[in-house]
């Protein structure tokens, strides 16, 4: 019987887990069955409990969990005691940051295992319930904008009282991808003036069908800034000069900045400098979700908040992870889609399609061998 295996987190300040009682549900009925590691769903609030109730066992350790797992699921990647407990010819699938960590790849491929990074994700149509890095940033997005409200001395709405009238808060958007267009709606709803900025022109209509105001540097340029696959490219110099004079004359007049902008395999770009944090007022706020690869802001502090001239700096770290039971849900329900096609309907067995396009962008080693071509060039 094909056996999934999923394991509870061992690195810090990793909440989620990368199955609910509902994903088991769905996979004890496509015929696997399943062991849960004993403990993998407290950050989420899900005891072992509801996992055995779903029809999972559970496993008293990591290695009992692992013994005999053809497919093993997580958040993020591997530890070596993790890599070296899973058997040899056994598949796994998790964030795996593969740009960031190519000696873990290595190691992936010496213990023979075949790893899928889910943050590789063609962005087909097909693959959209699959999309962790939207499920994810699009919670991202929300929080931050939440978090910077919880912090800011003020209110975003406007309020019209018998005391006096109170402004509404100004809100900038810096990257309006995923995360960036859920900061946008949230800070709608909450009442701000919303304007956000991005590279890529085909964000435009979506910013303004949101209500905000489109900020961009006018350019040839930006025709050619999106990928087939829809990221941001790395502009020029000059590019990056206009966009910085043009930030920076905004900058000065909002209350908050939620910066997301981010470029596949490179450090995030500087799009705020320390000039332009002693513009903006003292009590503005700046969060900023790209402090994972370095931050969007000059002055961000991964994993710190920080406060320079009286403006806050937000440098959380795994954001999603802030809201773990949701981020949980849907990345396990992505990982549910993405598993389900390689279950054969008749006989219940794990058959990996090399040849299929999600499998080919997601796979990253294969017998032994490094086989995605982004990392072996
Ligand atoms: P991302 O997380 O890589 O980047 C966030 C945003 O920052 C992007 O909009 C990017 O253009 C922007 N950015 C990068 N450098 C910048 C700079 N120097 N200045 C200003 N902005 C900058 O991107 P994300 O959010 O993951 O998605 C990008 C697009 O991919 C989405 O808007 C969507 O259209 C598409 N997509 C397609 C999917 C599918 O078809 N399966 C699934 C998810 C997204």
């Amino acid at each position: 019987m094909t056996k999934i295996a999923i394991l509870k987190e061992r690195r810090e300040n990793e909440p989620r887990v990368a199955a609910t009682p509902e994903t088991i549900k769905k996979f004890v009925g496509l015929g696997l069955s399943v062991v849960v590691e004993t403990g993998a769903g407290e950050g989420s609030h899900i005891s072992d409990e509801a996992y055995k109730d779903a029809g999972a066992t559970i496993g008293a350790s990591l290695t009992d969990t692992v013994d005999g797992a053809d497919f093993i699921l997580k958040v993020m990647p591997p530890t070596d005691e993790e890599i070296q407990a899973m058997p040899s010819g056994a598949a796994f699938a998790a964030i795996l940051s593969p740009y960031q960590n190519g000696d873990s790849v290595k190691a992936y491929a010496e213990q023979n295992l075949h790893a899928f990074a889910m943050d590789f994700m063609p962005r087909i149509t097909r693959a959209q319930s699959m999309d962790v890095l939207s499920s994810q940033s699009n919670l991202a997005g929300y929080k931050a904008v939440v978090d910077a409200a919880a912090a800011y001395g003020r209110s975003l709405p406007m309020m019209m009282t018998a005391a006096g009238t109170i402004a509404p808060a100004r809100v900038m958007v810096l990257g309006a991808g995923v995360a960036g267009l859920q900061a946008i709606a949230t800070a709608k709803r909450l009442g701000a003036i919303v304007s956000a900025t991005d590279v890529r022109p085909a964000v435009k209509e979506q910013v303004e069908s949101l209500g905000a105001n489109f900020v961009q540097v006018e350019s040839e340029e930006t025709k050619d800034a999106e990928t087939a696959g829809g990221y941001a490219k790395e502009m020029s110099e000059d590019y990056q000069r206009r966009q910085a004079e043009l930030v920076a004359e905004t900058l000065k007049k909002q209350d908050i900045a939620i910066c997301t902008a981010l470029i596949p395999g490179r450090a995030a770009p500087t799009l705020i400098t320390a000039e332009m944090v002693r513009s903006m007022k003292p009590g503005s706020i700046i969060v900023d979700l790209a402090a994972e690869q370095g931050g969007n802001c000059e002055l961000c502090q991964p994993g710190e908040v920080v406060e320079v001239d009286g403006v806050t700096i937000m440098g959380h770290l795994n954001v999603p992870g802030r809201l773990a039971s949701d981020a949980s849900n849907m990345y396990a329900k992505n990982l549910l889609n993405f598993l389900t096609p390689m279950i054969d309907k008749e006989t219940s067995e794990l058959k990996i399609d090399w040849e299929d396009e999600i499998i080919q962008g997601t796979g990253l080693t294969r017998d032994g061998q490094v086989v995605h071509p982004e990392l072996t060039q």
